[in-house]
């Protein structure tokens, strides 16, 4: 099939080159010229794990091709993907959708030939039969145009594999030509046996909003148990285990440390909860306020572990700071907890030194004012504390007693769970952490 997708974001850049893989022939248009220009060169504007290695070969096939020009992807395509950002709305809840009507004004300015508009950015429920009512208004010597809504639930990290290998796919449809399109876009993950639900516009937006709340709440649920713990002497680490054995909650979603960030879950339930209120169901997910609230306290119980630990004086102290993406295996920085934390403690007067295996260069074009490292031991070397922020993996792999001798004082910060606090406490560091009131005895 012959295709444009809009947006070369994380999400855009990562379908268009999935679906060119699969064998459609597909052309993104993006309105970042350098965007366009590096992902052309074969080069990833972002990091995802295996996506520099699908994309080279994918343009080398010819399938796919990058383009500031919306007239040279929309012409002659019989499917357009709407890939843009949705994000939180400047003072308020809701999404904006600026994005989204211009990418769809463009489109339908420019087709040529009948087809299909299919909307994967994460909307508020109501908006795909909005734009529906819109093409639904054209004239009749114009091609004909349906509307379809197919939300993502790529993660970053993985998203290749949630991509090319999804849990499931999605059609939100209001007419048989659409759902036929869907099921032939989608044709080669079909008979892989990839499970597909179609239904209506107003219940394919509501999935997405819908298991991103779920989500937000689960991870704010053993967080809320993790601020108990701390008050009781439990231990929230050994609590999510024993609850995720119950097949009924499972393990998933239920580490306690620092929350949830990124360029979706935040903006996603307060996204979610806004709409509510405008269609008059505003209880209905009130908790979500709560979760959100849930959420912010974890950043704000880092820094005041710290502050307890340096008696509330963090002037002139060196802190190192693990990890600056909203999650291990992406550079993405919107909204991190990480960053969230390095920065108040900067503001606090502490001198702040932060480490990312990839995130570096996104963290500071957003705090200038830190000082990045690009070595792990050059970013703890001489700290007086060392907060471990975003779990990577090679974190894992530090030797406590290696880098005893690396730091001035010997005290860890574990916001993420992620280390096994025995051995450092055995290797002579104080260690601290989220949820594990036990620590404090
Ligand atoms: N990032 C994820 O993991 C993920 C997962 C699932 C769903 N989503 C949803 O997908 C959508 C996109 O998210 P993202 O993370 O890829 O955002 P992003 O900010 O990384 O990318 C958006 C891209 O759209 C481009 N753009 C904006 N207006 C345009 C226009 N009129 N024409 C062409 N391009 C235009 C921007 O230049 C940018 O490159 C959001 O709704 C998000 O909630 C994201």
């Amino acid at each position: 099939m012959r295709i444009s997708v809009f947006g070369a974001g994380y999400l855009g850049a990562i379908h268009a080159t999935c679906m060119a893989h699969l064998g459609h022939d597909v052309t993104v248009c993006d309105v970042d010229a350098p965007k366009v220009a590096l992902l052309s060169s074969g080069h990833t504007p972002f990091f995802e794990p295996g996506f520099e290695e699908l994309l080279q070969a994918t343009l080398a096939s010819g399938r796919l091709v990058f383009t500031g020009s919306a007239d040279e992807a929309v012409r002659g395509a019989e499917m357009h993907f709407i890939c843009v950002g949705t994000p939180q709305q400047q003072g308020a809840d809701a999404a904006d959708l600026r994005y989204v009507e211009a990418a769809f004004n463009t489109i339908v300015d420019n087709v040529d030939v009948s087809g299909t508009i299919v909307g994967k950015s994460t909307v508020p429920v109501g908006t795909a039969q909005r734009l529906a009512g819109l093409v639904s208004e054209r004239g009749e010597d114009d091609p004909h145009l349906e509307v379809a809504w197919n939300p993502e639930f790529l993660r970053e990290g993985t998203a290749i594999q949630d991509t090319l290998n999804p849990d499931r796919l999605v059609f939100g449809v209001d007419s048989q030509t659409s759902e036929k399109a869907m099921t032939e876009v989608y044709a080669k993950l079909i008979n892989d046996g990839t499970p597909y639900i179609t239904t209506d516009l107003a219940t394919a937006e509501m999935v997405k909003v819908a298991a991103n709340s779920f989500l937000a709440t689960k991870i704010s649920f053993i967080n809320a148990m993790a601020e108990i713990c701390e008050v009781a002497s439990a231990d929230v680490v050994t609590l999510s285990r024993a609850l995720g054995y119950d097949d009924r909650i499972g393990s998933k979603f239920l580490n306690a440390g620092l929350g949830f960030g990124g360029g979706c879950l935040p903006k996603d339930i307060r996204a979610f909860s806004a709409r509510a209120g405008e269609l008059g169901a505003a209880d209905a997910v009130s908790f979500l306020r709560e979760i959100d609230k849930i959420n912010q306290r974890r950043r704000e119980r880092v820094i005041s572990i710290v502050g307890n630990i340096f008696h509330g004086d963090f002037l002139g102290r060196h802190i190192a700071v693990l990890g600056a993406a909203f999650k291990p295996n992406s550079d993405d920085v919107r909204d991190s907890p990480a960053l969230n934390v390095a920065a108040t403690m900067h503001l606090k007067g502490a001198s702040v030194c932060v480490h990312d295996p990839q995130a570096i260069d996104n963290a500071r074009r957003m705090f200038p004012t830190l000082t990045y490292c690009g070595s792990l031991k050059d970013a703890c070397r001489d700290a007086d504390l060392i907060v471990l922020a975003t779990e990577w993996g090679e974190y894992r792999n530090i030797d406590p007693n290696e880098f005893r001798a690396l730091v001035r004082q010997p005290i860890l910060v574990d916001a993420r769970n992620a280390l096994d606090h025995n051995y450092w406490s055995e290797s002579g560091w104080q260690v601290h952490a989220l949820g594990r009131g036990v620590l404090n005895r």
